[in-house]
């Protein structure tokens, strides 16, 4: 029987965290041991730059960052092809056949893109590679014929919309492209991990983040300054962990269930303190990092294994996506030469 086809990317720029290990990473990783999968992982560096046009250093430092990062991880490059996105260029070719397949209207419709526009205030200055990212998505999961696409809850307007030029195409030029599904993580906290600071999402900018590259120190600091329940004053008072980050990381993070139930329970009812639970979660933190991070460190002292690593991975990529790409041609008949 043939495996599914299962492919997903990081945008790179910036380095990854315990949101993205929780709301991907690990999933990804027990996928791929799985062997249940043909594993494609790329690093979206063409799209990252769509709205980094201007500073491309900071895309082209951070594949490197996000390559060490996943390879810590645990993706192996010996079940899973990892590649970066620009260097198969059959992804582009497939993104200027499916750019005539969609409206202006439907793309400024799409709901992640709107968000985006207003957020950033894009209004007109919007970057047409920017607005057209849905699109060029479209054909980083065609090319590898992709049955599942892992991605992040915000993303589901765009793998609708790939869906959509999946579906226009085949039916314009015959059956030719596999229709993905996505996935979504399915626990609240894999969905998207408060901030240090409870506020609603790890990001950069926010400065809220723990990253999969701190060191102990850097992560014992972090978490013993972490936001809980400020009404919860004296260790006899009981505290809330509902919408407390230091109960909504445990509970992502802790694989003794037993444990984190009678700690949930115990702080409810009151006298836990805080910094016990915080305490707790410092182990449950570095039992996940320390593995990570000796990996990250022979990684670091061998960069020209990882770069070697992500080229063979760009020819295994360059080869799948040739073959949808020669498909993709013959079908709409402009194969002029066979
Ligand atoms: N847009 C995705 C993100 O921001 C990254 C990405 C690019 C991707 N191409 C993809 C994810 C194809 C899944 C499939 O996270």
């Amino acid at each position: 029987m043939n495996k599914k086809i299962v492919l997903t990317g990081d945008r790179p720029t910036g380095k990854l965290h315990l949101g993205h290990y929780v709301g991907s990473l690990k999933n990804r990783v027990k996928m791929q041991d799985s062997n249940e999968y043909e594993m494609f992982v790329f690093i979206a560096d063409t799209q990252a730059l769509t709205d980094n046009a201007k500073n491309p250093k900071k895309i082209i430092d951070n594949v490197l960052e996000v390559a060490i990062d996943s390879l810590s991880v645990g993706i192996d490059p010996n079940k899973t092809t990892y590649f970066i996105q620009s260097d198969v260029p059959q992804l582009t070719e497939l993104n200027m056949y499916y750019l005539n397949l969609v409206n202006l209207g439907r793309l400024k419709r799409n709901p992640t893109i709107k968000e985006e526009i207003k957020q950033r205030g894009f209004g007109l200055s919007i970057p047409v590679g920017f607005l057209t990212y849905p699109i060029s998505q479209a054909a980083d999961i065609t090319a590898f014929d992709a049955n599942l696409v892992p991605v992040g809850e915000d993303q589901i307007p765009i793998l609708e919309q790939v869906c959509e030029i999946v579906n226009t195409f085949n039916k314009t030029y015959g059956e030719t492209l596999v229709m993905p599904e996505y996935i979504v993580p399915n626990t609240k906290g894999a969905r998207r991990l408060p901030g240090t600071d409870g506020k609603q999402k790890m990001s950069k900018s926010a400065g809220n983040c723990i990253y999969l590259s701190d060191d102990p120190e850097t992560v014992r600091k972090k978490v013993m300054s972490m936001y809980t329940d400020p009404n919860h004053i004296k260790v006899e008072d009981p505290g809330k962990t509902e919408n407390n980050p230091v109960f909504i990381y445990l509970d992502a993070l802790c694989k003794d269930r037993k444990k984190y139930e009678e700690l949930k329970q115990h702080y409810e009812q009151g006298g836990l303190g805080d910094v016990t639970v915080k305490k707790y979660l410092i182990e449950v933190i570095e039992e996940i990092l320390t593995p990570i991070r000796e990996k990250r460190k022979y990684y670091e002292e061998h960069k020209e294994e990882v770069y070697e690593i992500l080229k063979k991975g760009g020819e295994k990529a360059r080869e799948k996506a040739s073959k949808t790409l020669k498909r993709v041609k013959e079908n709409m008949g402009i194969n002029y030469f066979e």
